[in-house]
């Protein structure tokens, strides 16, 4: 039998949890980007900023912590996620029939959600097997054939994270039924931004090689 108190609790506790989760992610991913796309206008300046990070050990110490960030979000996401049998389908007809604009959202959070969580585990560990962090090794890489990788994984951080920072707005109340359609604008403004300035530091990258 459920009591009055935990449930109602619980789920709120958990929201919370994975707002303030999936907000630090968000933050990191866009700092991430930016520091990354330093290599548009200068790679010296991009092998600086990631020598930098691993003298001071922020690289060691970030990586598992984001890691485990990623898994410890998902793992509170995944109570709510349509797995379970005929539910995705029902959830694609709502979306499809009544073009309910946050039920779709939410479907492209489950599955970019999901290439998130295996990709970023390649990624990080790609990366911090094979320091120091530099434009040269990047470029390598690319060149062996992770540049499909990145051309998957770059659009599902940026739409996961922006559609992300847009349900929270809807959801804490920064995004009020009124500033609705321009919060939305202003969200798929900086997505658009961030795709194209990650696509131009992985031209820009391979183009080193
Ligand atoms: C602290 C751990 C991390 C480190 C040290 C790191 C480092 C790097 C490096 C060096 C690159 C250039 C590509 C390469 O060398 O293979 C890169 C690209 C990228 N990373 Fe990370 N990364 C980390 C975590 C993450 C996380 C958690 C995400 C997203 C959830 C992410 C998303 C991306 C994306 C989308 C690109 C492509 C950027 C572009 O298009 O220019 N990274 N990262």
């Amino acid at each position: 039998m459920q009591t009055h108190n935990g449930p109602a609790k619980r789920p709120n506790k958990l929201d919370f949890l994975q707002a303030v989760s999936g907000g630090a992610l968000a933050l990191f991913v866009a700092v991430h980007l930016l520091l990354e796309s330093t290599v548009i206008v200068s790679p010296a300046l991009a092998n600086g900023i990631a020598w930098l990070l691993e003298e001071t050990l922020i690289a060691h110490i970030v990586a598992p912590l984001v890691l485990l960030l990623v898994i410890f979000h998902f793992y509170i996401a995944a109570r709510r996620m349509p797995l379970r049998s005929g539910e995705l389908p029902t959830f694609l007809r709502h979306c499809r029939q009544l073009k309910e604009k946050d039920t779709c959202f939410w479907l492209v959070q489950v599955g970019t959600g999901v290439i998130i969580l295996v990709f970023v585990f390649y990624h990080i560990l790609l990366v911090m097997t094979n320091l120091p962090i530099e434009v040269a090794r990047s470029s390598a890489r690319l060149h062996q054939g992770w540049v499909f990788f990145y051309l998957v994984f770059l659009p599902c951080v940026v739409l996961h994270s922006g559609i992300g920072v847009y349900r929270l707005g809807v959801k804490y109340g920064f995004c009020p039924q009124s500033g609705r359609a321009r919060w939305r604008k202003g969200v798929w403004t900086a997505i658009g931004c961030y795709l194209a300035l990650g696509l131009l530091g992985l031209t820009r990258v391979w183009f080193l090689g």
